[in-house]
């Protein structure tokens, strides 16, 4: 992981929340890269999910919510806590598995009986803080989703089987964030709520269980890192009556990346007590009235992107680049796929102490900048700028050298391959697009 994390920084994908200051409660930054990749995988997912599904739309719901939504979907009270031992001494808390001799496993000291913290950020809306003004920061994005059931049905005539997909912040007051950006306080999820039929329900489950694992595969994660585990009744989220766990094996364990959940009516019936709004679908053919189940599929964006980086990343001994002083040294690649890797294109000059050639070379870059994410790189020798675009997942790099002074043509290098090929400068745009195509 170390590795990991000090490519992440030294590239500029990932940077200490705050870090002048000392960092800040588990908080990270994306930088120019992270933002890319971020993205990205954002749209990935999106697309996936609104352009291949006809029945599949989309919503922007706020982060702020009317507190009682807390109070219905069961958030706020026990359901969404951890149980967890404090230490009498140094105060730290600890889930039961970090525990190995009833002691603290930081200072030794006695540890108390298991409480439960509760997970939810609070905060107070408007100049007062006091209880009326209280509210909390969402913990989980869906629960917009199902306040919009009602709205959403009615404005897009929706029929059953439909899904609802959303992209957006939640937070939790981990007690215990670890791991980089694997466990934080702050994070995006993707979520998609599917509402089917509640005799549909295990069908769709094990259709949407499919489509996931699928999904993480096809865009470049080892089959032998990743599993779908089953998880028992007494360890599953208050809401599922079923729950699957997507995990990757990062480098620390396996850890979940993304839950696919059947919760029942477990949402949109407690919203109908609760707000006194009858939420119940009529389907107008059978002329049934009915809660609709929901099958989730709930995956974070921090998580997944730190499982592509750790799938992507390779150490090559000996080096690719001709740059590496001896046969112990590697040099770092990061074979991300091309929907996600957050830099397309490099455009170098092959020297920089000639005019004509740097011209040209920030010709051509003005002429992709517009198409793709690309960079301009002048700086070191030809194999040491190939070294770097490597190690940030660029995947062509195009050099300007004499020869395209006379020809204008350019040579492409593909990171995968390293084969290099020549391309008129007038074919480039089209020839790269076709390239980073489906
Ligand atoms: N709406 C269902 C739900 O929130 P979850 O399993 O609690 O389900 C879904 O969360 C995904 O959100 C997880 O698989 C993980 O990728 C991400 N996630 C949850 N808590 C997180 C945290 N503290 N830090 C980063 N990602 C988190």
């Amino acid at each position: 992981m170390s590795k990991i994390i000090s490519l992440a920084k030294r590239r500029g994908f990932i940077f200490q929340s705050s870090e002048i200051y000392g960092g800040f409660g588990s908080g990270y930054d994306f930088g120019p890269l992270g933002v890319e990749m971020k993205g990205n995988l954002k749209q990935v997912w999106w697309s996936g999910m609104i352009k291949n599904h006809e029945n599949i739309i989309g919503l922007d719901a706020a982060i702020l919510m009317n507190p009682k939504v807390w109070q219905a979907s069961g958030h706020l009270t026990a359901g969404f806590a951890d149980t967890l031992r404090e230490c009498k001494k140094c105060h730290k808390r600890f889930k039961k598995d970090e525990i190995k001799k009833d002691r603290c496993p930081e200072c030794g000291g006695e540890l108390t009986k298991p409480r439960k913290f509760n997970l939810m950020m609070r905060t107070f809306v408007g100049p007062v803080q006091e209880e009326a003004s209280t509210t909390y920061l969402r913990p989980e994005t869906c629960q917009g989703i199902y306040v919009n059931f009602g709205n959403i049905v009615r404005t897009m005539r929706c029929k059953i089987p439909f899904g609802i997909a959303q992209i957006g912040k939640a937070f939790r007051n981990e007690i215990n964030p670890k791991n980089f950006i694997f466990r934080t306080r702050e994070f995006e999820q993707m979520e998609m709520q599917w509402f089917c039929h509640p005799k549909e329900a295990n069908k769709w489950f094990e259709l949407w269980k499919k489509e996931r694992i699928k999904w993480h595969l096809n865009l470049g994660i080892k089959k032998e890192n990743l599993r779908a585990k089953e998880i028992p009744a007494k360890e599953r989220a208050h809401y599922a009556k079923r729950q699957v766990d997507i995990e990757y094996r990062f480098p620390f364990g396996w850890g979940e990346i993304e839950g696919i959940h059947n919760r029942g009516d477990w949402d949109l019936s407690n919203h109908s007590k609760h707000s006194g709004k009858d939420l119940r679908y009529f389907d107008e053919g059978s002329k049934e009235k009915y809660f609709p189940h929901v099958v989730e599929t709930s995956v974070g964006v921090e998580r997944t992107l730190l499982a592509f980086l750790c799938n992507a990343y390779q150490e090559i001994k000996g080096g690719r680049t001709r740059t590496t002083k001896s046969a112990k040294e590697v040099e770092i690649l990061l074979n991300l796929d091309k929907k996600i890797t957050p830099v397309k294109v490099a455009v170098l000059p092959l020297v920089r102490n000639k005019p004509e050639l740097v011209k040209k070379a920030k010709e051509v870059y003005q002429l992709l900048k517009p198409y793709f994410v690309c960079q301009y790189d002048e700086v070191g020798s030809i194999g040491r700028r190939y070294r770097r675009g490597d190690e940030i997942g660029v995947l062509y790099t195009i050099t300007i050298d004499f020869e395209t002074l006379k020809e204008n043509d350019v040579t492409i290098r593909d990171r995968d391959t390293m084969k290099q090929e020549r391309v008129k400068i007038k074919d480039l745009v089209e020839v790269l697009k076709e390239r980073l195509e489906d």
